[in-house]
């Protein structure tokens, strides 16, 4: 029987559990023997891999981050470390990989495979929703309820002490989950790297709305803009005149009880990566757009960075 090993990199995402849990049932659906890789790229490396089976994921569909841990991991970025890794796996038999992470990931394992031929199949997940060729990367549904809930915890207070609000949001340098928090918050300010702003175009309605009775704003802004969060809540006080806090959401944003859609895209995702798998499709990355899933490769996921979807952008 064949033997297909999962490992997460980068960020977690709450779905990745639910992705693990699918790997290992699918895996031995079709009658291949599943292994974790343990702390991502860093795991293969020290060879922390495990031959794993059902009990390994009951439970864990409930839960966020992902059983298996995550890392960073500056040694695969070199070859000699990729070599070991290589070892470890053939040691086990192991030439198969499901890799759940966004493009430096996928850079990773494209090299991996060229080197040391171990099929791969890529799946996108980072709660930054910026990766090229799919619009959807598992997690960032998670993310955004997260967000919303907080969104709407901080309107209740704003609105009882005459406040506003900065509510910084994650994404690196793309702006995907600001702006849609933006369009489904009732937010009044929404300022993301993507976009070219200048405060001064606000001032004017923001102190008319104040003088005609509004009692606060909520304002979120992606983590990537050209500015600190603090100098924008500054701008609200001195120029807009209203007394003003910052919540950074930061890494709240990727914990939780994974959603209903992340759910479902976990378990479609890996299902879509076991099936490239096996049909001989050894270097692709599974990615969901307007058609629905398809494969596309390193090359084309990595060539050039996401552009926001510009109905998106028109919104704002
Ligand atoms: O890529 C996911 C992400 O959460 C980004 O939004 C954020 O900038 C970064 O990771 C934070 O990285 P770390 O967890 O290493 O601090």
């Amino acid at each position: 029987m064949k033997k297909i090993a999962i490992l997460c990199s980068g960020g977690d995402v709450s779905g990745m559990n639910p992705a693990l849990k699918r790997f290992v049932e699918y895996s031995l659906e079709k009658n291949l023997i599943p292994y974790f890789i343990y702390d991502g790229y860093e795991g293969l490396i020290d060879n922390k891999i495990e031959k794993v089976s059902y009990k390994n994921v009951s439970g864990i569909i409930t839960k966020g981050g992902t059983i298996i841990g995550s890392a960073r991991s500056l040694r695969f970025k070199k070859k000699k470390f990729r070599k070991i890794a290589k070892e470890n796996l053939e040691k086990l038999g192991i030439n198969s990989l499901v890799i759940l992470g966004g493009d430096g990931s996928f850079r990773g394992v494209e090299k991996f495979y060229k080197e040391h031929n171990i099929k791969f199949s890529a799946i996108p997940a980072t709660i930054d929703n910026d990766i090229n060729q799919t619009d959807y990367a598992l997690g960032v549904d998670t993310a955004l309820n997260i967000i919303k809930d907080s969104i709407d915890s901080l309107r209740d207070t704003a609105n009882s002490s005459k406040r506003a609000f900065v509510i910084e949001t994650m994404g690196r340098n793309c702006g995907y989950l600001a702006i849609i928090s933006y369009l489904t918050s009732g937010a009044e300010l929404c300022l993301i790297p993507e976009i070219e702003y200048n405060l001064k175009d606000y001032e004017k309605k923001f102190q008319q709305e104040l003088t005609d009775g509004r009692r606060y704003f909520i304002a979120i802004v992606s983590e990537g803009i050209k500015e600190k969060t603090e100098n924008i809540a500054k701008w609200f006080e001195q120029k807009i005149g209203i007394e003003t806090r910052i919540t950074v959401l930061g890494h709240i944003q990727r914990g939780g009880n994974p959603t209903i859609y992340d759910r479902v895209m976990a378990y479609k995702f890996v299902t879509y990566a076991i099936d490239a798998l096996l049909k001989k499709n050894h270097h692709s990355v599974v990615c969901y757009n307007k058609k629905g899933f398809c494969y596309k490769t390193i090359t084309e996921v990595v060539s050039s960075p996401k552009k926001l979807d510009e109905e998106l952008l028109k919104l704002l």
